[in-house]
């Protein structure tokens, strides 16, 4: 592997050897020389203003919608579900708190599947009938709260992530996964143990569950959702279609195979929801699957990410935006056709991702710390957060009648409000999209735009507790800064977890 041509030079060009953390940066001049010295462009005005002053709080208006500000909260999941799909008392604490983060677009709440075989973890979120008065409740305690904390529900417009999750199913068991593959992929199949003659969605299966998008969205539509979010992005079910070049039949092969999912899910919302808006979170580009490497994983640390590719599996033919000829960089070519064909079935809310949590988690969630199923950075995450950035703007720029949210903000940390704030002046996006940081901090931006500046002990470090805590069947939440989780049996939980770890870990070296 190591001596593979991609991989070295993938190794010698990532290898994040001394990563400066964003909290010892004192101050925006030093910043701006860390980015100068990374040779990384990310916008970012000399100190953040306040009230109307600021591009945050400008309203938007375009293709007939309407938002009160550009600010944005991501879906985010908490594997705090019931057994059932229905949310718990942690479910509507989360979505409380969305909703007091003073954000006019909430992009979703969550991802809640669409039937029970395609949920990703057995306490994810489910649209089905025996749920829809929960749903109700979770979309109704937001807009309350952003009542009582905005002052006014003016401009904000509330989604609902829907969802199949594809290879990365696991409805019954937290410990059992359930794939439900669109392909054959030659690395994830080796990872997850599937063998070659593991079954792959018909052409029907396909079809059924386009149905139940349609039904959930009729759901959605009737509660009062003002739009769903049919989620192409993480490797999901949609987003695996989306790179099925190997499959054969209606759902695979040429790109307008490929996006039929898609066209068969609007279209039968348009007929059965014609009220409804549809928006797309899209993984604008991927990469090839990391894992740590073994050479530099020592003492229970997981070493830096490595690319897990060798020169037979290139031209790559397994990834969506991504250079077949060099699958470490994205092509954003086909994500070109793909926002063009948005465009076409009038969609206008984009919200735009990258890569995986499963399997490249740096490109997806730029961290200074790994979670417990991940690798150190393999690149200062700022490198990552630049690369989601720079895509957004080049989409942006080519699609100016989209509304266009872009993510991976979090890792920006002390520096996040400069940066929002530039980047909606200098037009490389329409909205900003909190991701962690509306779990550690759902106010930041507010407070900043009321002037009561940032509480720094709130803001996001990047600890992946929220992801390291649902790998390991607990649910998902702030550990290290929100009292809520910090403070209850479930801190001390993921504390015994991550001791565990470290021991097992320490263990093997020993043994080794
Ligand atoms: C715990 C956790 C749960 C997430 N759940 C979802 C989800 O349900 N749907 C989704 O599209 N993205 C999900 N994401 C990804 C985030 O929406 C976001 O894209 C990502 O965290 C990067 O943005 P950030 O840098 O602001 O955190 C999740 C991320 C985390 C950390
Ligand atoms: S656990 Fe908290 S601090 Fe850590 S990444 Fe998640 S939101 Fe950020």
């Amino acid at each position: 592997m190591r001596s593979d041509g991609i991989a070295e030079k993938a190794v010698d060009e990532l290898s994040g050897s001394g990563i400066v953390r964003v909290a010892a940066l004192k101050g925006i001049s030093r910043f701006l020389e860390h980015l100068e010295l990374l040779q990384v462009r990310i916008p970012c005005d000399p100190e953040s203003l306040c009230g109307g002053e600021s591009p945050l709080s400008q309203q938007l208006i375009r293709g007939g919608i309407r938002l009160g500000n550009r600010i944005a909260i991501h879906p985010m999941e908490g594997w705090d579900g019931a057994a059932d799909g229905n949310p718990t008392e942690r479910t509507l604490r989360r979505w409380r708190r969305f909703g007091a983060s003073g954000a006019k677009l909430i992009w979703g709440g969550e991802a809640v599947a669409v039937s029970h075989d395609g949920r990703a973890n057995p306490n994810q979120l489910l649209a089905a009938a025996h749920t829809r008065a929960g749903l109700d409740q979770l979309r109704s305690t937001l807009i309350q709260e952003h009542r009582r904390t905005a002052g006014s529900t003016d401009g904000l417009m509330v989604g609902l992530q829907l969802t199949h999750s594809g290879r990365f199913c696991r409805p019954n068991l937290s410990d059992r996964a359930e794939p439900r593959i669109a392909y054959h992929h030659p690395i994830l199949d080796r990872r997850q143990g599937l063998p070659p003659e593991y079954p792959v969605l018909t052409d029907g299966e396909i079809g059924g569950i386009v149905e139940n998008f349609h039904r959930a969205a009729v759901m959605a539509w009737e509660l009062g959702f003002d739009f769903v979010d049919i989620k192409h992005c993480h490797g999901y079910l949609a987003h695996e279609i989306l790179s099925a070049h190997t499959r054969e039949g209606r759902y695979g092969g040429s790109f307008e195979n490929r996006t039929r999912f898609l066209r068969e899910i609007v279209e039968g919302i348009r007929s059965a929801a014609p009220g409804l808006r549809i928006g797309v979170r899209l993984s604008a580009f991927d990469a090839v699957p990391f894992r740590a490497d073994p050479e530099r994983s020592l003492q229970g640390k997981a070493g830096p990410g490595i690319p897990e590719i060798d020169s037979s599996l290139v031209p790559y033919r397994w990834g969506f935006g991504v250079d077949p000829h060099n699958p470490l960089e994205p092509d954003l070519r086909e994500t070109v056709l793909f926002l063009s064909l948005l465009e076409k079935l009038d969609i206008k809310l984009v919200n735009l991702s990258a890569g995986s949590p499963y399997y490249c988690p740096h490109i997806q969630r730029p961290a200074f710390f790994p979670p417990s199923d991940g690798y150190a950075p393999p690149e200062d995450p700022l490198v990552g957060v630049a690369r989601q950035m720079k895509a957004v703007r080049e989409l942006k720029h080519q699609f100016p009648s989209l509304i266009v949210v872009g993510s991976g903000y979090s890792y920006l940390q002390d520096f996040l409000p400069q940066v929002a704030q530039a980047a909606v002046r200098e037009q490389w996006v329409d909205i900003v999209g909190l991701g962690r940081m509306a779990l550690s901090y759902p106010e930041l931006l507010r407070d900043v735009l009321e002037g009561r500046g940032m509480a720094r002990n709130l803001i996001c470090r990047t600890f992946s507790d929220c992801t390291t805590a649902p790998r390991n069947n607990l649910p998902s939440g702030c550990y290290p800064l929100d009292r809520y989780y910090k403070e209850s049996e479930l801190g001390a939980r993921l504390q015994n977890v991550k001791r565990r770890i470290r021991g097992g870990a320490a263990q093997v070296e020993e043994a080794g």
